[in-house]
């Protein structure tokens, strides 16, 4: 029968991690004790503080359509954020708040890209960059960023992957899948780099900002830059650093006044406004009391230690010690010899990829679901999220260890 798809489907691909976690939950539904480190968002609650600020918002009848860039309060709150913690200036009308970061991000795209623009992404990258970029008929342009460099870009290989057609520099630290952040000196080499083409547009998705441990400070490339900030777009939302992920809020700013009301548009004519009431609940998570997220961070780092210390002493793992978010991602490159992989490995001519290989005998036979390098656009690697409780961690270690393992 005649497909109805559009051929725009052809070239995107289905959220690999919300894929591995429907998978996990069926075997939980079918009764197996699947450990599920697949899922990228906090296992903490939201504070009640601020659902007590939607709920208040919604008895007060804050339930009709409101502006849709977002109400004024949530965006001046957003202004102060930059200026209190980035010492970055905006107007409030350089300012969007959307239905997630995801959705900023895909209003950006459809809002700046011309078929054939490229936009240069470093290695692993967050999933939906790629899709998202190529949705907007623009071209992705990875640049690998390997575990010998710390999953970070030099300023030599951003260099070379310039070209007349570059439009925009995507960079996103801490990363999600390594958990890796550049610091201020590595921004700065970055940025000497993109201060020389002047026309290349600066994204910075700093949705873990909040969550950067062992004392390191957060930058991005426009608070290193002043040369950059006019023509930046930083991106951020509720979702990691408020553990708010199912309430859908995120929000861009950019001195590109242009781009911001170009999003608009877009928005406007997709989605509209970001739910109102969850937007009193943001505006509280900005504006009040951020102690919560220090509590989350202790037990983060807890857990991160305690996953990189396990994983590092497993034979064929290397695993460098992330500097932010939730994610810890080790490189199997060592497991390609080990005579048990290669034997997997010949038994299934199939499946080229060694981490989809590896992740799939981790969820089918060891009951533990982590997400292949290659949905990141790094083969010789999975990710583990590690917001889940240290009971889970411990059982789902124990259960990689002995499938690795087994392999030598
Ligand atoms: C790097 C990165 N950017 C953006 C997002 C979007 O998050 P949300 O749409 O929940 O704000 C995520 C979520 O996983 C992410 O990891």
């Amino acid at each position: 029968m005649k497909s109805y798809v559009a051929r725009r489907l052809d070239v995107i691909e289905p959220s690999p991690t919300l894929a591995i976690t429907a998978l996990a939950n069926s075997l939980k539904a079918e009764g197996k004790d699947v450990v599920g480190f697949g899922a990228g968002e906090p296992d903490f609650d939201t504070p009640q503080f601020i659902k007590d600020a939607a709920i208040a918002a919604l008895q007060a009848g804050q339930t009709k359509y409101t502006a849709v860039s977002g109400i004024p309060s949530l965006k001046k709150a957003i202004v102060d954020k930059f200026q209190r913690e980035n010492a970055l200036t905006f107007k409030p009308e350089q300012v969007i708040v959307s239905t997630g970061g995801k959705q900023v991000l895909y209003n950006l795209f459809m809002a700046i890209m011309n078929p054939g623009d490229e936009v240069i992404i470093p290695a692993p990258y967050w999933v939906s960059y790629k899709d998202i970029v190529t949705l907007a008929e623009g071209k992705a342009v990875l640049v690998q960023a390997p575990i010998e460099q710390n999953f970070k870009i030099t300023p030599q290989q951003l260099e070379q992957a310039i070209t007349p057609k570059t439009k925009v520099f995507l960079i996103n630290s801490p990363s999600n899948p390594t958990g890796a952040a550049y610091t201020e000196t590595e921004l700065k080499a970055l940025a000497a780099v993109l201060e020389k083409y002047p026309d290349i547009l600066i994204v910075s998705d700093d949705i873990y900002e909040k969550l950067m441990y062992d004392g390191i400070p957060f930058f991005n490339l426009p608070m290193v830059s002043p040369a950059l900030r006019s023509r930046s777009v930083i991106v951020n939302g509720m979702s990691k650093a408020y553990a708010m992920t199912g309430w859908r809020l995120g929000y861009a700013a950019s001195e590109q006044t242009e781009i911001i009301k170009a999003m608009d548009t877009i928005q406007g004519q997709s989605t509209s406004n970001a739910n109102s009431f969850a937007q009193k609940g943001g505006e509280a998570a900005l504006n009040g009391d951020q102690s919560f997220i220090e509590e989350m961070k202790k037990a983060f780092v807890e857990r991160r230690n305690y996953v990189v210390k396990e994983l590092s002493a497993i034979r064929g793992l290397k695993v460098p010690m992330p500097e932010g978010a939730f994610y810890v991602f080790p490189d199997i490159s060592g497991l390609l010899e080990a005579p048990g992989f290669k034997r997997l490995m010949a038994e299934h001519p199939e499946e080229k990829d060694p981490g989809k290989l590896l992740s799939s005998v981790l969820l089918k036979e060891h009951l533990v679901a982590v997400v292949p390098g290659s949905a990141f656009g790094y083969e010789n690697g999975f990710r583990i999220s590690y917001a889940t409780s240290m009971a889970q961690i411990e059982k789902g270690v124990s259960r990689i260890r002995a499938c690795i393992e087994s392999f030598w």
